[in-house]
């Protein structure tokens, strides 16, 4: 649905998009994620036509945001970082305004506005002048504006800043309510809100891409082996620690065992697998047929937040590299299961 392919944005002697490359399929959410001044608003300015490329190219349904800006256009709801608002006009007056841009035809447009003001929860304020709204509620109309035209796609810039909680989820269950039908690219720095509501991320820093892949596959490519938390309830507090312990380590892929803690007869590990490896089936089976009870046992995930401070620390640009090549080496890796055969 969205396809970006080498684009490069220079402002002068400045480049803040450096030849990158991406693509959305139709339906997903993608959080657009990068420290200030990565270059994200600049991309989004560029795939809705607000300006054009230095090089490189971007299209949206097949049309070229260059060759075919109307036709990209139509397609597009957009909530740049600061909606422009005329502060003159009310609320309603400017949705009919933009409406009438847009083209909705004049018999729809007072329902569609309504549907959208109760999405958007401006109901109490369509007759407040613009220039008055609080901060918050100019977001809200501002994303009301971009969904006016139900379009296909929706880049949303910084959707939830601004907003108080309760509209943070509202904002959030509406944006997830839309997935499917909608493409929406939608950039934040709130890294929980990327990881309840989008199925795919795009990191960016510095204009440079340095990661595109959904959160669980980042976790996993980053770290390369598997951290396993397990708690084991040995019957009858027959089995001290250390031997629990040994027990794990034996297990095939285990390359650390760390006895974390004991507690009312529980003993917490945590473990770590070989690169590779997945260890967890092993360690469930040692430990039944020990003849102990297994009361937990699950994988710990790098947070995003992790994922992304590593992978966008200005020192560190050999992790974004270290991911490129395991993302290249990725579909040549036999599976465990082909390995096994
Ligand atoms: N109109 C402009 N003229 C010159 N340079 C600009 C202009 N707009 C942005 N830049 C520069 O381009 C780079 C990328 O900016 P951009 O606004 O795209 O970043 P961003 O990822 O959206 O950041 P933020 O998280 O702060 O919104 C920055 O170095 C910025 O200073
Ligand atoms: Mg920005």
């Amino acid at each position: 649905m969205i396809k970006v392919e080498g684009l490069t944005k220079r402002y002068a002697r400045n480049i803040a998009v450096d030849n990158i490359s991406f693509e959305v399929e139709k339906g997903q959410i993608v959080g657009f994620l990068g420290p200030n001044g990565a270059g994200k608003t600049t991309t989004m300015r560029v795939l809705t036509c607000f300006m054009p490329p230095t090089s490189g190219s971007a299209s949206v349904a097949g049309f070229d945001v260059q060759q075919s800006p109307m036709e990209v256009k139509r397609r597009i709801g957009y909530l740049p970082e600061t909606p422009p608002l005329y502060p003159d006009m009310e609320v309603a007056e400017y949705l009919d305004f933009v409406g009438r841009i847009k083209g909705i035809p004049t018999a729809d447009l007072p329902k569609r506005i309504n549907d959208v003001a109760e999405k958007c929860a401006i109901g109490d304020v369509k007759k407040k002048l613009l220039g008055k709204l609080s901060k918050g509620y100019r977001q809200r109309v501002g994303l009301a504006q971009a969904i006016l035209h139900n379009p296909d796609v929706l880049i949303l810039d910084e959707p939830t800043s601004g907003l108080d909680p309760h509209q943070i989820i509202e904002t959030r269950d509406l944006i997830k309510g839309l997935a499917g039908d909608h493409t929406i690219i939608l950039s934040t720095h709130i890294l929980p809100e990327v990881e309840q509501i989008c199925g795919k991320v795009i990191i960016i820093a510095k204009g440079k891409l340095v990661a595109t892949d959904s959160v669980e596959n980042l976790t996993s490519r980053l770290r390369g082996s598997e951290t396993v938390a397990i708690e084991v309830i040995p019957q009858d507090g027959s089995a001290p620690p250390a031997n629990v312990q040994s027990r794990l380590e034996q297990v095939a892929g285990v390359s650390r065992v760390i006895h974390k803690e004991s507690k009312d007869g529980r003993l917490h590990f945590t473990v770590e697998s070989l690169e590779g490896r997945h260890i967890r089936p092993g360690l469930a089976r040692a430990v039944i047929e020990s003849g102990w009870n297994l009361n937990e046992l699950h994988g710990m995930a790098l947070s995003l937040e992790e994922i992304f401070l590593e992978l966008t620390a200005s020192h560190k640009p050999e992790a974004a590299e270290a991911l490129k090549e395991a993302a290249a080496e990725a579909p040549a890796e036999p599976s465990a299961e082909e390995e096994s055969k």
